[in-house]
Order: C-alpha cells, then structure tokens, then sequence
C-alpha cells in the first residue's frame, strides 16, 4: 500500500485526505514514479476549489513531481527503472507516493539536478522558460512588469530576466517580498499594497511604461497591469491567484493603445516530447550555470498539505514548496 492524496468534493482545504491505495501498474506509453519530493502549486487550489473542473471525483491532485522511475509500460523506451526524473504535466496525484503518468511528460534529471530541486521548479521554472524566452523572446534591455516577484514563478522570473539583461519591475504585498524579489535580480519593486501601480511604473520607466506584463493575479490587476504597458505591447495573463478574467471586451485593447493579449499555459507550450525536453534542457543550463538558484523556502509532509496550500493561498509563502512523501 501507499499513501496518497485524494479530494472527493470541491472546497477548502479540508476535503484534502491521506489515503492508503494500491500503486496502479502503468498502461502502455505510461511510467510509475516512486515520488521522492513533490512540487506545490496554485493549479492545484483551481482544482481543489473547482475553477479548474477534476475530470471525475474523488480525484488525485498535484501535477508536478520528481523521483526515480519504479515501473514502464509496453512501448516505453527512453526511460528504464532506476532513472531519476521530474515532470509536471499529466493526470492529477502527483502528490503520493507513487505516480503514473504518460512516459513523454517525464524528464530524466542530469546529475546535477536534485529532486527536490527539480520538484521545486519544472512546473515553474518550465513556465517561466516559455514565457521569458516563447511568449515573448526577451533579447535584454527590455523593461517588464511582472506580478508576484516573491512567489514561486516569480523568484525565478526574476533571476532569468537578470540573466537575459531585462529591467524587471515586479509588484509584492510586503517589505520583506520586496527585499527578496529584489535579491533575486528584480530591477524595481512595487508594494501595490502602499503604492499606485501605474503611476510608480510611470515613475520609473520615466513615462515610457512596459514592454511586456506577465499578470498571473489575474481578477483584481487586469486593467492596471493594461495601463503600464506602451502602445502595441503584450500582456501575458497568465494565472488566476485573485480570480479569473473574464467578460473582457475586446476593445479595451484598443482603448488602452492598440495592445496584443495572450492567455498561456504550460501545455500549450510543452505539447510534444521534443518541445519539453527544448525547454527542460534551457532550464537545466540556467541551473547549471548558476543564473537561477531555486529558494525552496517551505517544505512539509505530505500529510500537511492542506497546511501548505493554506500557506500559500493565503499569500503566506515565498519562492517554492514541496511535500515530501
Ligand atoms: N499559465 C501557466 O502556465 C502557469 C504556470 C504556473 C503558474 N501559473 C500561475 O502563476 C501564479 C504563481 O504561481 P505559484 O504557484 O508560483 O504561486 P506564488 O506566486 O508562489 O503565490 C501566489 C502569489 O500571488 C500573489 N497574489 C496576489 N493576489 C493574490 C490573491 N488574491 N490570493 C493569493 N495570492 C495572491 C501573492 O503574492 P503577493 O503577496 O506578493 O501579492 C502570492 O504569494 C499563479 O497564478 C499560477 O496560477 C500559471
């Protein structure tokens, strides 16, 4: 038997349950992983509380994790037992102690990588590669707003933008984020909790405003993260920490300066194979090179993870968390 987490209804994190199950054999195409450290991430509260609707119920959670392969199915051959990968793609329960998913999700981790490392960023770092270096091919000297530079994305956003020579001006809710993403290479904070977005993006770009906006909160700083862009730039929506965006009239784009939108996701970006081994080999070199360092700045059981994703809804958390199962 094995431990795993399962929800049965939607809501807080008390429909969270530890149970013991029986590991499934993987199908053909399939790997089993034997989790080792398992990466905690807001898609998994859209999930928990229904934004993002569990293809049945009681369902698995989690997507992201990292370990040594335990078991392949017919037709598997770029993995074997005993390779150590990550992944974060896939079907929902990553957090458990063991995890079936399709082969070509799973990446083998070069030697310097760890797990826990490895579980703390492929679902972010991964994202972060697609939207510094697809969504909008940064070349350096570009100034961009993105939004919680002390969270786990951000702090890696924050390091890869210093890497490519970007002006990164990220916004955090408190002195102490501020300071952090700052570390982290952020060029410029913004606590939007004491201070007017728009007018100190202003202020520091000198009235010339962002190139790009990368908004993962979503609901609450849709229209102002559109009023710190320059005429004809993108913004990226990508996330829904204070709620979706929806009912958006397109012609605020126009209102607001001829601007490009986009919605992004990790899948839509890592679909194939070879795209996510492209963008797992650039996210590796940042790591090896020491450009991104990943701040695994919580860690719990995995039997606390109702604890964690409190944690983390409620804003508490810096940088990475992961459950160890
Ligand atoms: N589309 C994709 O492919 C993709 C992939 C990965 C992640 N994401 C998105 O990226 C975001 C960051 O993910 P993460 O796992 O690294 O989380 P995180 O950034 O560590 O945590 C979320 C942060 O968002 C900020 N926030 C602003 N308003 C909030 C609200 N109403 N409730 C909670 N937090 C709020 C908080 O920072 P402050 O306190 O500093 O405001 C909070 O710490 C999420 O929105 C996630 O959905 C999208």
């Amino acid at each position: 038997m094995a431990k795993c987490i399962q929800f049965s209804r939607i809501g807080g994190s008390e429909v969270l349950e530890l149970v013991d199950v029986t590991p499934a054999d993987p199908g053909p195409g399939e790997v089993r992983v034997k989790n080792q450290a398992v990466g905690l991430n807001f898609i998994d509260i859209y999930f928990r509380t229904g934004l993002y609707p569990a293809p049945s119920l009681p369902s698995g959670l989690g997507t992201e994790g990292a370990g040594l392969v335990d078991a392949v199915g017919a037709g598997v051959s770029h993995l074997k037992p005993g390779d150590r990968v990550a992944y974060a793609q896939g079907p929902l329960g990553a957090y458990a102690q063991y995890h079936v998913l399709p082969a070509d999700k799973a990446v083998v981790l070069p030697d310097t990588v760890d797990v826990e490392t490895a579980a703390a960023c492929m679902l972010k770092g991964l994202t972060v590669q697609y939207l510094l270096r697809q969504t909008f091919p940064l070349k350096g000297g570009e100034t961009i707003l993105f939004h919680a530079a002390a969270g786990g994305v951000g702090s890696i956003a924050c390091q890869w933008a210093r890497a490519l020579g970007v002006k990164l001006i990220g916004t955090v809710s408190s002195p102490e984020k501020a300071a952090l993403a700052e570390r982290n290479g952020a060029w410029a904070t913004i606590d939007y909790t004491r201070e007017n977005l728009v007018d100190r993006v202003r202020e520091l770009t000198q009235g010339e405003m962002c190139d790009v906006v990368y908004d993962s909160v979503g609901k609450d700083t849709w229209e102002l993260s559109l009023d710190c862009l320059k005429p004809r730039a993108l913004m990226v929506s990508f996330g829904n920490a204070s709620g979706p965006v929806d009912g958006v009239n397109i012609g605020i784009l126009n209102k607001k300066g001829s601007l490009f939108a986009t919605r992004p996701s990790l899948n839509g970006y890592a679909d194939t194979r070879e795209r996510l081994e492209m963008m797992a080999r650039d996210l590796f070199a940042v790591l090896e090179s020491g450009e991104v360092k990943i701040d695994i700045a919580q860690r719990y059981p995995l039997e606390e993870v109702g604890k964690a994703q409190d944690a983390l809804q409620g804003r508490r958390t810096t940088g990475s968390t992961i459950l160890i199962p």
